[in-house]
């Protein structure tokens, strides 16, 4: 399936090309943390804007771009945090309206610490809006954890529990806030149609792109740094060497 990449700002990309009329766009910006991110081998990008004022005053041109390369029936999936989750959940609401909310997705990824001040923080946001009613959705499957299911698959609820990639992953590529592709496959065969479109205008190291191909779909990816299309490209090659070796069905 073709995949599309360019490098920029995602703002000035999205201004620059024909409506695309994806009908998934995924996006994973900068959570508005206030520092730089760094990953293995000096692999960094920008996360500057804490203040909510500044970081929305990114966001929304941003998401607004976005929105003009969606299809009529297409989805908006908006990955953040605590952090900025209430605001963008607003721009949201006024940008699309407050019907096309669907859901409000917790990724719970089991890492990191403890606070002897506050509950631990263990889960990402990830905001779901549909742009009309007739939006595709295929409910996904997931291993039931009650004794009575035990061995049998049930429909995901909306609370997503999938690990963070460890350091020892084989998918691990070393750029920052890398999503595992596990979580990438899900919500685009959820939430994609086969074949269809997807976009994402913060790629970083192409998580979804790559979940795209291997899911049959088309994707375009967008980032600043050159870096982390080096690193989406090559994920790219080795998917589809992966592909091509696979036995025929
Ligand atoms: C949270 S990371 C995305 C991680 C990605 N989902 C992955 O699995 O690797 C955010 C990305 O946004 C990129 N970025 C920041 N500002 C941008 C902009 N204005 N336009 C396009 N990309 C941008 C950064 O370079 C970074 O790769």
């Amino acid at each position: 399936m073709p995949v599309t990449l360019h490098n920029g700002d995602c703002l000035e990309v999205l201004q620059q090309l024909e409506p695309l009329e994806v009908d998934l766009v995924y996006m994973d910006p900068p959570f508005g943390v206030g520092r730089r991110m760094a990953g293995r081998d000096g692999t960094r990008f920008d996360d500057l804007l804490e203040d909510p004022a500044d970081y929305m005053a990114f966001m929304r041109p941003r998401l607004e771009s976005v929105l003009r390369h969606l299809h009529e029936d297409g989805i908006i999936l908006l990955h953040c945090d605590w952090r900025q989750v209430h605001h963008l959940r607003l721009a949201l609401d006024e940008l699309m309206g407050r019907d096309a909310f669907v859901n409000q997705l917790v990724w719970r990824y089991g890492l990191g610490g403890s606070s002897p001040r506050r509950f631990a923080r263990k889960h990402d946001d990830i905001l779901f809006y549909a742009r009309s009613q007739s939006y595709h959705f295929k409910p996904p499957l997931v291993p039931a954890t009650s004794q009575r299911l035990k061995g049998q698959m049930k429909k995901a609820t909306d609370v997503l529990d999938i690990p963070a990639i460890n350091n020892m992953a084989h998918e691990r590529t070393g750029w920052p806030t890398q999503k595992p592709i596990a979580l990438l496959k899900l919500l685009i065969e959820a939430c994609c149609p086969e074949s269809g479109h997807v976009l994402d205008p913060f790629c970083g190291s192409g998580t979804t792109l790559v979940a795209a191909a291997d899911t049959g779909r088309n994707a375009t990816g967008i980032d600043l740094s050159e870096e982390a299309l080096r690193l989406t490209r090559q994920r790219l090659a080795e998917c589809e060497e992966t592909i091509s070796k696979a036995p025929s069905r």
